[in-house]
């Protein structure tokens, strides 16, 4: 897969994509990250990337210009251009897994209060946010956006079960508590089910704190789950 990143910060994406599982992909060729200072792209001879906004209102707006010049030689008939934002639609597992499917993304990040909306309306084929709440910076955004999609590439992550097994990849239920050696730390105690070797009942064990821990962390999704296979849902 291809990603091309458009950013004010271009270090911000270098130093949060450059390491570990991200940066393995790279090495291994399975990601090619290229990430692209807009500043260059700025009009006049300070490079002005971000104006006053018409209509008045506080903050800046950032330039039409820099975007189109810069992401115009950078696209194909199969890129996906792909704006970071907090007025997107709100980023999932479900949609990293679509997007992983593409041969190559554009991603812009913005900055200020906001991007002039003809970028949005000629240049971008999604508005994509992180979350309901909102950064400083959208190069953040885009990292994390990143980072969720191409551990989904086949190969990028060394054990391919991790990526199915985990919380959000099928049912809508958050992983079970996780343990390790030692057995007995400080009198905290593994679970004794996880030392048995009885498979079926490490199994449900798995399933019961999956659901206690969903109910108590996330209730929404237990609600929003689908009928289990008995048609009474995943709290049956
Ligand atoms: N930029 C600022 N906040 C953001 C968010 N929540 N998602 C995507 N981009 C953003």
């Amino acid at each position: 897969m291809k990603i091309d990143v458009v950013t004010l910060f271009p270090n911000i994406c270098a130093a949060s994509l450059g390491e570990s599982i991200m940066g393995r992909a790279q090495a291994q060729g399975l990601l090619e990250l290229n990430i692209h200072d807009l500043r260059p792209f700025g009009t006049g001879s300070y490079r002005k990337c971000d104006d006053i906004p018409y209509g008045g209102g506080q903050g800046m707006v950032m330039k039409p210009e820099p975007f189109f010049d810069c992401v115009e030689p950078l696209r194909t008939a199969r890129s996906r251009i792909v704006l970071m934002t907090p007025q997107g639609k709100r980023f999932d597992q479900a949609m990293a897994g679509e997007f992983a499917r593409h041969d190559h993304l554009v991603i812009l990040s913005g900055h200020y209060e906001g991007i002039d909306h003809r970028v949005v309306e000629h240049l971008v084929d999604d508005e994509i946010s992180i979350g309901d709440y909102v950064l400083t910076n959208g190069t953040i955004a885009a990292s994390v956006f990143i980072d969720a999609i191409v551990r989904l590439i086949p190969g990028v992550l060394g054990d391919e079960r991790s990526a199915t097994d985990e919380s959000f990849s099928d049912k809508n239920l958050l992983e079970a508590p996780a343990y390790t050696r030692p057995a007995e730390y400080r009198d905290m105690q593994v679970p004794e089910v996880l030392l048995s070797g009885n498979h079926a009942a490490i199994e449900q064990w798995k399933h019961d704190e999956s659901l206690r821990r969903t109910r108590c962390n996330r209730p929404d999704l237990i609600q929003s789950a689908p009928p289990d296979n008995d048609g009474k849902g995943p709290e049956a």
